[in-house]
């Protein structure tokens, strides 16, 4: 049992036992899913089973089976996924760029759900620069030429991503509640209140994130020729052969755990309790007037919007984290490993679904959008803003949309 062999820390037999639990729940999961994937899957050989993108490490080379090897050559990890990565940068690069630039540099007054976003999109930014090296590493044939470093950053910079979003959307659906519900709340302790949670939030990730940096993350095989950066788990051969794999996969092990719990689980329960809540206060009788009813359709496609983030990038790569690393810590295999990485680069969608979040949530970005989009140049819009502003017009008046209108058709 491996359990017995990672006994150096406090309470390993609970440990283990809950280990085992995991496993067990884990393994009727991965069975149903590996069934309804298996058409995806690579061709497995039958009889012999894969070990799931674990590598045996001899002296500084890291042997691997056949199925790992046909998967790390398929086009499944050298086409699709870098192609996804060219889509996510493609479209998170400029929109969180814009929020960024729109929320903190355009904006006049800061209000608590512009702060959430302004981190939130700050997280997608720190992610998104990153993608090119990734999507160099899958068509090079998932050969990381970058260094032990850069990958360590561009793992920590994944997952921290993933879990900052998961807790900044959270702070911004459970202020979303409060705006409904108390609508005449006080602006300035709630922007202070704002700041102190998000500077925790980035506090909890940074030190949350130490356990990846702390193992070697690159593994430089024998067959294929090539050095894979986060996709295969190494084993030293002295724990393999004795059964101690544990030893080699803990600090993943414990993080991917605990993070599942405190930075996807508990989110979760408090983004369903925030809408729900929400959506009665939104259903009560007594909010009316054609505002209210503007409000309650924004406040529903933001539901919406979190909800797809939530089945797209948040539960499959979460799930299959969980599924994965109870497997290793109990020295069992992953055969689902194809449907594994894809759940994960699935994952970094998220980056691409909360601008429309922002789209929903800020009236200042909704109007930046649609300005860039009725492709009206920043200046212009810059020299509008202006002398509208130094009119006093109402950004909503009649006046305003209708001769803006006359100038989209003729820009365009
Ligand atoms: C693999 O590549 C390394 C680095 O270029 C080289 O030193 C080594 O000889 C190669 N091994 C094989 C088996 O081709
Ligand atoms: C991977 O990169 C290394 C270092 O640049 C190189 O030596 C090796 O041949 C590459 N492997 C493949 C399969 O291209």
């Amino acid at each position: 049992m491996a359990g017995a062999g990672a006994g150096a820390g406090a309470g390993a037999g609970a440990g283990a036992a809950l280990r085992s639990l995991f496993a067990l729940l884990v393994c009727a999961v991965l069975a149903c899913a590996a069934q309804k994937a298996g058409g995806a899957t690579t061709t497995r050989p039958p009889g012999k089973r894969g070990r799931g993108f674990i590598g045996i490490e001899d002296s500084g080379t890291v042997y691997i089976d056949e199925v790992t090897a046909n998967t790390l050559k398929s086009s499944l990890t050298t086409v699709f996924l870098p192609l996804v990565y060219i889509f996510v940068f493609a479209v998170g690069l400029p929109t969180n760029g814009m929020a960024i630039w729109v929320l903190v540099i355009r904006s006049k007054k800061i209000h608590p759900a512009a702060i959430y976003m302004a981190n939130l999109a700050l997280a997608d930014l720190l992610f998104v620069i990153w993608i090119p090296l990734k999507i160099i590493y899958h068509f090079n044939g998932n050969n990381w030429t970058f260094g032990e470093g850069m990958c360590k950053v561009l793992v920590g910079f994944f997952y921290g991503n993933m879990y900052c979003s998961v807790l900044f959307i959270a702070c911004l659906s459970v202020q979303r509640y409060w705006v409904v519900a108390h609508p005449l709340t006080q602006q300035r302790m709630d922007n202070r209140l704002a700041i102190v949670v998000s500077l925790l939030i980035w506090a909890f990730i940074w030190i949350s994130s130490t356990p990846l940096y702390l193992y070697k993350q690159t593994a430089q095989l024998a067959d294929p020729n090539i050095t894979t950066c986060h996709d295969v788990n190494v084993i030293s051969r002295k724990n393999f052969q004795a059964q101690e794999m544990f030893q080699d996969v803990q600090n993943p092990y414990y993080y991917f755990m605990v993070m599942a719990g405190l930075a996807f689980f508990v989110p979760c329960v408090v983004i369903i309790v925030a809408y729900v809540l929400m959506l009665r206060k939104l259903g009560d009788s007594n909010m009316e007037g054609s505002s209210a009813g503007k409000n309650r359709r924004r406040a529903i496609i933001l539901i919406i919007t979190v909800l797809i983030a939530f089945l797209v990038c948040f539960i499959p790569s979460n799930l299959m984290l969980v599924i994965h690393y109870a497997l290793l810590g109990n020295g069992f295999s992953n055969n689902g490993y194809a449907f594994y990485v894809t759940t994960l680069c699935l994952a970094s969608l998220n980056s691409c679904l909360d601008p429309f979040i922002y789209y929903y949530v800020s009236e200042e970005f909704r109007e930046h959008v649609k300005n860039t989009l009725l492709c009206r140049s920043s200046r212009t819009v810059e020299r509008m803003r202006v002398s509208f502003s130094s009119m006093k017009y109402s950004k909503k008046s009649k006046i305003y949309t209708s001769s803006s209108g006359h100038t989209d058709s003729s820009t365009c």
